[in-house]
């Protein structure tokens, strides 16, 4: 289970007198609530909840395009969980002194990041496939022997809801800690109605639970699963009739694994049009594997993303632009695929919008963290370090249509990473470190 600690001060359940808790796991201990009442001269809880003051910033990256670079010796005020007024702090308004203050001590802040792909309701490990792929095998010939994602789907389908929360929960808490305070989250380990239900509820319960937004995504269409092997279209039917009724109400998207040897085009097709009977938007992983028309279709449906992109032509790059698809680009999968990685520049120089994400899964990215993704897109991918942060901040948000996150501007929404180096570029020059200082999540600290 996450730790519970006091909001304001950090200090965990067992070194306080009493934890007041509120809702999404916001707390906050006596002695804050104390000085929160001698400062405001009202009762604490409610009064404080979504309530901060930041100061002593040493470099703030915003990625608001209204302002010329990042804003250094910064600080930002915060009421009722959005951002308030931000700026040089020399020129911070006086109004905002009295709120409860977080003295940064010069260090970085940016945006919580916003994971927008991931698969991390799953039950058990795919370590020994893993272990065969670096010997040589394919990822393709282990998933056509019934390895790869059928491997995960038999362990997912026998964990049970309960089991499935637990573990799940571990792997989001981890993201939080690391800075992700926005994460998307497919199905797709299921391939049958029951469990396929209970991964997105699964999914929602851990929005509810812990201090971090979930976007949850229907990928009942990631395989065709072993027992509808001998007849695919039995599996679309279900899919389309029965799946899609019964899970719509618990995500906001629809997904497909559009690629060589999962689903093609036409298949595809038919489940994100039902998707979208059921209210679901599209979008799709696509040109993973081989360019087998993934990318044309998500254009074709004017899909909110398109994701993977590891095959892409200049072409094919300007389509993806015009369109105003956003590229959601997943280096660590290429990385542990071995994999020529998505082409990031020639995507961005076409004009395409491009997020960054971990798609964290047991088989070709056991990766949570957010800050080794912003890594990897600056030593791997050719970005800037600071088009690699934009990925995950705003181009996240971009990708799962959350327009006031990412970016930290009046009325954002005030999550926020504090780092704990005065220099973001450590995120990509000291790759092998987490640098969370603090997170904070709609104006509370709930890390650090
Ligand atoms: O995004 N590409 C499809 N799905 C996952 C892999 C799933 C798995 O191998 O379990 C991905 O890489
Ligand atoms: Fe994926």
């Amino acid at each position: 289970m996450p730790r519970r600690i006091c909001s304001f001060c950090g200090k965990p359940e067992d070194q306080v007198d009493h934890l007041l808790a509120g809702h999404r796991g916001v707390a906050i201990c006596d002695e804050c609530s104390r000085l929160a009442v001698e400062i405001t001269g009202e009762h604490a809880f409610e009064q404080t909840s979504g309530d901060l003051l930041l100061t002593g910033i040493g470099t703030i990256i915003t990625n608001d395009p209204r302002q010329d670079g990042p804003v250094e010796e910064g600080a930002i005020a915060i009421r009722g969980g959005n951002v308030t007024w931000i700026g040089e702090q020399r020129t911070l308004p006086s109004r905002y002194r009295g709120l409860i203050t977080l003295d940064c001590g010069g260090r970085s802040v940016l945006p919580g990041f916003v994971d927008a792909h991931t698969h991390l309701v799953f039950d058990g490990d795919r370590a020994d496939e893993f272990g065969r792929r670096m010997r040589g095998e394919a990822y393709e010939s282990i998933m056509a022997a019934g390895g790869g994602i059928q491997s995960t789907v038999r362990a997912t389908r026998a964990a049970g809801p309960d089991r499935l929360l637990e573990v799940s929960m571990e792997r989001a808490d981890r993201m939080l800690s690391l800075g992700t305070t926005t994460v998307e989250i497919k199905s797709g380990y299921g391939l049958e109605t029951l469990t396929e239900r209970h991964m997105l509820e699964v999914a929602g319960e851990i929005g509810r639970r812990l201090p971090i937004d979930v976007v949850s995504t229907f990928l009942g269409a990631h395989a065709v699963p072993e027992e509808y092997a001998a007849d695919r279209n039995a599996y679309l039917w279900l899919l389309e009739e029965e799946m899609l009724p019964a899970v719509a109400s618990a995500a906001a998207y629809c997904d497909v694994f559009c690629d060589a040897g999962v689903f093609s085009v036409d298949e595809a097709r038919r489940v994100l049009v039902a998707g979208r009977r059921h209210g679901l938007r599209p979008r799709l992983h696509a040109n993973q594997l081989g360019d087998t028309g993934g990318l044309e279709l998500a254009v074709e449906m004017g899909a909110v993303s398109a994701d993977h992109l590891e095959h892409v032509t200049v072409r094919q790059a300007g389509l993806i632009a015009d369109a105003g698809v956003v590229a959601v680009l997943l280096p660590a999968a290429s990385l542990s695929m071995r994999t020529a990685q998505a082409p990031a520049r020639l995507l961005r120089d076409a004009g395409a919008t491009i997020a960054l994400a971990t798609d964290c899964n047991p088989g070709t990215s056991n990766v949570e963290s957010m800050q080794f993704v912003v890594a990897l897109g600056a030593l791997e991918m050719g970005l800037t370090v600071e088009e690699s942060i934009w990925a995950a901040t705003r181009g996240g948000a971009l990708a799962v249509e959350e327009p006031d996150k990412g970016w930290l501007r009046v009325g954002a929404v005030a999550d926020l990473h504090v780092l704990d180096t005065d220099n973001y570029l450590d995120l990509a020059y000291r790759p092998d470190q987490s640098h969370t200082w603090k997170v904070v999540k709609d104006g509370q600290v709930v890390v650090g």
